[in-house]
């Protein structure tokens, strides 16, 4: 694992969150790892930002609002049944770090750590917060996806740090 500038990865940013999930941790003092699939890599304000929509029934959505840092980690495939634990169990009941033997590395820029297994992990600052709001949803198929009306709470994380293996990196670097 190389420190590296989000500007320099290489990574399918359509294929990445969709197919691979992540991790997203959160909560510095009793930290809790998450499975997303939903978000973005880009640019905002002039800046790399790490989109990630959590909803608000999720434990890791009071950690957010709590302490506004978090880190979205990229495991390989023999993990899958860690992401899968992650992303059904709650920390509210289930310490997800001793279910799944995941490790954790303490963050370089943000009070929160990195999963050790990771070979991408982005550390993140977040900027704002929106709310996904239901009556601009102009694609009717959309509210669907909300039977309980727990619209997701959009964090915008400006990226400080990343932390990559090879297979990310420009070659010969
Ligand atoms: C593949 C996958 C992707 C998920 N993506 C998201 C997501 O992007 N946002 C979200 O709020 N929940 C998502 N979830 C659901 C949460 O991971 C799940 O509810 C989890 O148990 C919440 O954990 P927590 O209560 O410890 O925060 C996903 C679940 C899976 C299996």
């Amino acid at each position: 694992m190389r420190r590296t500038t989000p500007q320099d990865l290489l990574v399918r940013p359509f294929t990445i969150l969709d197919q691979q999930w992540a991790l997203l941790v959160a909560g510095s003092e009793h930290p809790n790892p998450m499975t997303v699939s939903w978000g973005g890599l880009g640019t905002l304000w002039d800046r790399p930002v790490a989109t990630v929509y959590v909803r608000p029934t999720r434990f890791t959505f009071s950690l957010l609002e709590a302490q506004p840092f978090f880190t979205l980690n990229f495991l390989s495939e023999p993990y899958r049944a860690a992401l899968d634990l992650c992303g059904s169990t709650s920390g509210r009941t289930t310490d997800k770090w001793r279910a799944t033997s995941l490790g954790r590395v303490p963050g370089e820029t943000v009070p929160v750590p990195r999963v050790a297994e990771a070979d991408l992990a982005l550390e993140c600052r977040v900027l704002a917060t929106l709310d996904l709001d239901p009556s601009r949803f102009l694609e009717p198929a959309i509210q669907e996806l909300y039977p309980k009306k727990d619209y997701h709470r959009v964090f915008l994380g400006e990226v400080l740090m990343a932390f990559a293996a090879e297979k990310y990196l420009p070659q010969g670097d």
